[in-house]
Parts: structure tokens; sequence; C-alpha cells
């Protein structure tokens, strides 16, 4: 089983300052590590994600993540936030990348 924790409920940060959301996850395997946003009356948007590789993943939106798995963190970063960066952010992990898809048939 996998589990991700966001330790912090709310951050505020002023426009044009760094912005950190923090996210750790309990996994002891390689994850797979997501993050995605929600704007206000928006559905959930991806931004990012980790699958191997490079510990730092850029986004959308000048958003960027880094994996660290002494810290099992995968903090989401981005160097000056604006207005309208005020969403929900959600982090995910996963510990295979089966089932990210669906598949959908329809009869004629
Ligand atoms: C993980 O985080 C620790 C503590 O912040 C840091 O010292 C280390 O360099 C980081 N490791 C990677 C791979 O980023």
């Amino acid at each position: 089983a996998q589990s991700v924790t966001q330790p912090e409920d709310q951050v505020t940060v002023s426009e044009g300052d760094a912005l950190n959301v923090k996210c750790t996850y309990s996994y002891s395997g390689s994850p797979y590590l997501f993050w995605y946003v929600q704007y206000p009356n928006q559905g959930l948007q991806f931004l990012l994600k980790y699958i191997g590789g490079d510990n730092l993943v850029k986004g959308s939106y000048g958003f960027e993540a880094e994996f660290n798995k002494s810290q099992t963190s995968f903090h989401l970063k981005k160097a000056s936030a604006r207005g309208s960066d005020s969403a929900l952010y959600f982090c995910a992990v996963s510990d295979t990348l089966m089932g990210l898809q669906g598949k959908l048939n329809t009869n004629p």
C-alpha cells in the first residue's frame, strides 16, 4: 500500500514569492508521483509526474517538483507565485502505471 501526505492544509504566499507545496509519500519501492491542480470552478488538471529518471521534473505553468527518495518527498515548487495560482493542489502516488489509463469502448 502507498499513501501521500500533504503536511500543510493551506499555504499563503505573496505574489512574486516562491511557492512551495509539500508532499511526502509512503511507499517502499520506486513510486510514480503526480501533481494535479484544481483552479476555482474547474476540474482537475494534470501538472507533472515523476516516473523515474531525472529527479527534477518540470511541468506546465512554470511548476516543477523534485523527487527526493531519502526524504520520500515530492514538493511542488514555482519560482514566482501569481494571484492566479490560488487553487487546490493534489499530490498522488501510484505503485504502477497500470490503471492510470482507462479504456472505453462504446457499442455502435
Ligand atoms: C534530499 O533532501 C535532502 C534534505 O533536504 C538533501 O540534503 C538532499 O540533497 C536531497 N537529495 C536529492 C537527491 O535531492
